[in-house]
């Protein structure tokens, strides 16, 4: 079993560990039992659609795991045409029994983690304690919003009034909500989105990311399970045109995006050139997350804090580190001990329990990594290069030194860090270069100084800052989750704000 590289178990927002030894020693023998091929396709009212089919692929080693029948315009047009008939009955089913499903499916989730987690691996290579981590987030998120709807979503809020008139304020669904989820949480992303459009009472067209169909099709037919309706939850198989064409889609009511910046702008783009209903878009993008290292912080605590934030998921989270600022008169240590906590990482099969870092999701991601690394091997220090499988898609780790935080310009998604030294007394360098990227997601910040955390947080508008520990990993309903500027339009997964953004508000006035 893996050594705790990545620090001991935390607890979620329902008091269970995760990654736990136990667990996992548990559920390796589980995993191997449910490997099967699946085949996905789209769901309309809950009927698989036939068609030609495309080859899933494994990206730790390139094998057929799977098929998937992927949906022409027509059938995305169907998908919405189905989903708003759908709406009607879901947004007057109670949000008790609303709640009550989702929570059902939470359940049945939980007990079906193997096979879920044997799919995580296999088809977004996840290593195992990514993939636990995963399953209980993908769980804490139903369960979540199961309760946020049953807070929210009820009989409605009855306002003070004259006497003689009764006003009451009430959520309702919005109507068709289309789903667009990255390949990186191919089941905790993709059931936030989903359970939170269907908590407020929308009716769902989920189009999952391309890379990993097998699991977002295994949820949805969970989820039908469970007793949501299949005519309020529809799934639609295929690329970035066919999630353009559900946008496009002219009575879809709201969209939810996870993914980059540059589809976020096209969608709004969209929405906003539309006739018809005004439709709000809630995005969540990426960011160039950074991290303060001062002369006060603790540097075991900082190698430990900097290889999770940026080599855990092999750098394939939205919250990952990608630039550490560190204090000159520290530097040469801290970067020493992180090279060393970096070196001990195994980078491989994400099958074999001992490994830390498995493969990038697929070969069009690795190839962008790797001439990055090779433009920045040719230009900047480099303080480590770590080796990796040849066979499959992985990525060395890299840690490089740059002379400015200004010569990163994009978001590196992957497993290579970027150190920017600072001069004591230079703070507000540091902070005027983070704000100058326009990203906001994550921050960190490694500090024995109080007023500095102060001085930051009210500087930066940035999602989610972490003070003194990794910077990935945001827990539902502990550390409501998402960013600003360029990071998205700011709602917070996982929060108690969220599913406002799912819901329209009514207020119905009657002259008693
Ligand atoms: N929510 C994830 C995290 O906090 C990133 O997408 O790491």
């Amino acid at each position: 079993l893996p050594p705790d590289l990545f620090g001991p178990g935390r607890r979620n927002s329902h008091g269970v560990e995760l990654g736990c030894r136990s667990v996992l020693a548990a559920t390796l023998t589980d995993i191997a039992g449910h490997r099967r091929e699946v085949t996905a396709s789209t769901l309309i009212d809950g009927v698989a659609h036939a068609g030609a089919t495309r080859t899933v692929v494994s990206p730790i080693d390139g094998s057929a795991i799977g098929r998937v029948v992927e949906a022409d315009a027509a059938t995305a047009d169907a998908a919405v045409a189905a989903a708003l008939k759908g709406f009607v009955a879901w947004d007057r089913t109670p949000a008790s029994e609303r709640s009550a499903r989702l929570r059902r499916a939470a359940d049945l989730l939980e007990a079906r983690q193997a096979a879920f987690l044997a799919l995580l691996q296999d088809e977004a290579g996840k290593t195992l304690d990514d993939g636990i981590s995963e399953v209980r987030e993908a769980v804490d998120f139903l369960r979540y919003y199961a309760g946020e709807a049953e807070r929210l979503c009820g009989a409605g809020e009855t306002l003070p009034g004259p006497t003689g008139e009764s006003n009451v304020l009430r959520l309702r669904g919005r109507g068709v909500f289309v789903a667009i989820s990255p390949w990186n949480f191919p089941l905790a992303i993709f059931l936030g989105q989903v359970s939170a459009a269907l908590a407020a009472g929308n009716a769902v067209v989920a189009k999952p990311a391309e890379q990993t169909p097998l699991i977002a099709f295994e949820a949805v037919r969970l989820l039908h399970e469970a007793g949501v309706p299949a005519s309020a939850l529809h799934l639609v198989t295929g690329d970035g045109l066919i999630g353009a064409r559900l946008v496009e889609a002219p009575k879809v009511a709201g969209v939810v995006f996870t993914g980059s910046t540059e589809v976020a702008r096209i969608i709004n783009r969209t929405l906003a050139g539309k006739d018809g209903p005004i439709v709000p878009l809630i995005a969540e993008t990426g960011g160039i997350n950074a991290m303060i290292v001062d002369a006060t912080a603790l540097p075991e605590q900082v190698s430990d804090d900097v290889v999770t934030s940026a080599f855990r998921s092999a750098g394939q989270r939205c919250s990952a580190l990608r630039i550490l600022f560190v204090q000159e008169d520290v530097a040469d240590k801290m970067i020493e001990m992180i090279v060393g906590a970096a070196d001990a990482l195994k980078v491989g099969d994400p099958r074999d329990a001992s490994v830390h870092v498995g493969p990038v999701i697929d070969a069009e991601a690795k190839a962008k990594l790797e001439a990055h690394i090779r433009a920045l091997t040719g230009t900047a220090r480099v303080h480590y290069a770590g080796t990796a499988p040849t066979r499959g898609t992985y990525v060395a780790p890299h840690v490089f030194e740059l002379k400015q935080a200004a010569d990163l310009k994009d978001e590196v998604f992957g497993p290579v860090l970027h150190v920017v030294r600072f001069k004591a007394g230079g703070i507000d360098g540091v902070l005027d270069a983070i704000a100058a990227t326009g990203y906001g997601l994550t921050l960190g910040l490694h500090t024995r100084i109080d007023s500095l955390v102060e001085k930051v947080t009210e500087r930066l508008p940035v999602g989610n800052v972490y003070v003194n520990r990794n910077i990935i990993g945001a827990v539902v309903g502990v550390q409501p989750f998402g960013g600003h500027g360029l990071s998205g339009t700011g709602p917070k997964a996982g929060g108690p704000h969220y599913l406002l953004r799912f819901a329209s508000e009514q207020t119905v006035t009657i002259n008693t």
